[in-house]
């Protein structure tokens, strides 16, 4: 089978079928993400938290992101690849963010799109025309717009976006159709109101994959850590859990521990090997 495209997703857009995307951070969970045949596997740099253990996605040195890239790239399947723009990567300037977003397509044929997050506002100017500089060079480009994790800082916190006035949901909607009119194929939309998220919907004519945002998106995302139940603690409210990964790894862990203290494991025949006896025998003289 082939690998899925940008003009396959558009494809299915056009026809009104829903777009399914989930993230992927290593060759294991990549190979899970591309098994279940996933229109889309995103490297999010949501894997500095959930598999390296920082406290924020604004500390992801660039070089590690890129190894996680790499492995992921390696897992064959037919899910289109898009690799996040960590942060620090193009906010000192247009020349370094679009020579590191070459870096990130060259890790890997399969890196098929880059994604970059925008906003608050119309006002940001800067990566509105960075975007648009990326894709004149042929580098395709997913927006993230909304509650773009890169930015809490200046967000003021994990907030729900566009829901505070009129004025914010228009904001919103002016910057989505920006983003398509400087070239995205596709934008992602987090954190938003089910019914602002399907009014951007409905006003512009790319794709947007919601997360937290309802049903009234072109597609979904959802972070696989915390929709297969892999890490204990919680996870945000839009999430639902379609897995329980990190308890049955709890529980297996602990019986091998305990059939290894009680000498249960590796008794069975079947996880031993066997020396014939005329063997044994010999060496035994
Ligand atoms: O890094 C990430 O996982 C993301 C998704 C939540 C869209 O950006
Ligand atoms: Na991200």
């Amino acid at each position: 089978a082939r690998n899925f495209t940008i003009a396959d997703i558009h494809s299915k857009y056009k026809q009104g079928i829903p777009l399914t995307m989930c993230t992927a951070y290593d060759y294991i969970t990549a190979g899970w993400v591309q098994q279940s045949q996933c229109d889309m596997l995103l490297v999010g740099d949501s894997l500095a938290m959930t598999s390296l253990g920082y406290d924020s996605t604004t500390e992801l040195p660039f070089e590690e992101f890129k190894y996680h890239v790499k492995s992921v790239a390696r897992a064959p399947g037919p899910s289109l690849i898009v690799a996040d723009m960590p942060f620090g990567t193009f906010e000192q300037s247009h020349s370094y963010g679009i020579a590191n977003a070459i870096d990130l397509m060259k890790l890997s044929s399969r890196v098929a799109s880059v994604k970059v997050e925008v906003g608050p506002h119309t006002r940001d100017t800067y990566t509105l025309e960075f975007v648009r500089k990326l894709c004149e060079r042929g580098i395709p480009v997913m927006a993230h717009i909304g509650l773009t994790p890169q930015r809490a800082n200046a967000l003021g916190g994990f907030k729900v976006q566009g829901n505070k006035s009129a004025e914010e949901i228009v904001e919103l909607c002016e910057t989505a159709q920006m983003l398509e009119r400087a070239g995205c194929w596709a934008s992602v939309i987090e954190c938003i109101p089910q019914r602002a998220a399907k009014y951007i919907t409905d006003h512009v004519g790319i794709p947007t994959i919601g997360i937290g945002a309802g049903s009234g998106t072109s597609g979904q995302v959802l972070v696989i850590a915390d929709m297969l139940g892999m890490q204990e603690g919680k996870v945000p409210k839009f999430v639902k859990k379609y897995g329980d990964l990190g308890d049955s790894a709890s529980k297996s862990l602990r019986q091998y521990i305990d059939e290894v203290e009680s000498r249960v494991f590796p008794r069975a025949p079947e996880h031993t090997f066997k020396i014939k006896d005329s063997i044994w025998e010999e060496f035994e003289q």
